[in-house]
């Protein structure tokens, strides 16, 4: 692995733990709960290889029709994870955020949510950010009507066009660089509603692995076929040369 060469922003489509827990002949949930082992696992490595910003989807706007006894489990992990990680993120100096419509969980969640960015909002190492209630379409839509909806419905000073500026400025993600990575586990080829705009430029690994079996020698696979990619930016291999 190079070290002068780590993506600055890592997300990840976290996908897997059913199957995983399925080979076992496990109930889906003992596949999440071992899942969320590999978040810490992934967190520390990559605070460790010097990656800024790591991205994880937790639970897509989708994800509402799984069973509600699944849905249920996963809300209460979320919580408990926060509680139980917390001490560690500060020692650890990581930033974490949750993004995506935090309005429809429960008031404890969303308290519990705040709170917990609010308590590590100074931490500079690397910054974790948990995508929950989480669409790609829901997340436009939202940054289009905070834009209109900066103004009074009675001003004429309402904006009559956006541009990719405005919307960017009004994403979840506002202030965060891309995903220079965008990783998914257990194969399958597909976005799932994740990150829409912000992975225009984004290299793309997918792996087999299912989530639970994702830790730290993984995510180094993972960097170490990035480094291999020439990103283009539309512009041709030798314009890249020449620049370098
Ligand atoms: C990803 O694993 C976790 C969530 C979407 C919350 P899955 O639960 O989707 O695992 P598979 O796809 O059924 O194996
Ligand atoms: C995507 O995984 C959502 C998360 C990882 C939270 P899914 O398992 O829900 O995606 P699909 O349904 O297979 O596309
Ligand atoms: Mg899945």
């Amino acid at each position: 692995m190079d070290p002068a060469n780590i993506p600055r922003h890592i997300a990840i489509i976290m996908d897997g733990n059913g199957r995983w827990a399925k080979e076992r002949s496990l109930p889906r949930i003992a596949g999440h709960k071992e899942g969320s082992e590999s978040v810490r696992a992934v967190l520390k490595a990559a605070a460790d290889f010097g990656v800024k910003y790591l991205t994880l989807y937790a639970f897509s706007t989708e994800n509402w029709k799984r069973p509600k006894e699944e849905v249920a489990f996963l809300m209460e992990l979320f919580m408990q994870t926060i509680e139980n990680e917390i001490a560690e993120l500060m020692e650890n100096r990581v930033r974490l955020q949750f993004l995506g419509r935090l309005y429809q969980f429960s008031k404890e969640l969303q308290a519990s949510m705040r709170a917990a960015a609010e308590r590590t909002k100074n931490n500079d190492r690397i910054t974790l950010n948990i995508m929950v209630n989480y669409g790609g379409r829901a997340e436009i839509v939202d940054a289009v009507n905070a834009i209109i909806n900066e103004r009074p419905a009675t001003s004429d000073q309402r904006p009559t066009t956006v541009n990719e500026t405005a919307i960017e400025q009004h994403l979840y993600t506002c202030g965060i660089p891309d995903p220079d990575l965008l990783i998914r586990t257990a194969s399958e080829m597909r976005v799932s509603n994740f990150l829409l705009w912000q992975i225009a430029y984004a290299e793309i690994y997918v792996t087999p692995i299912y989530w639970p079996d994702f830790r730290k020698e993984q995510l180094k696979e993972a960097i170490e076929a990035y480094q291999k990619r020439t990103r283009k930016f539309g512009k041709t291999e030798e314009q890249i040369k020449n620049a370098a």
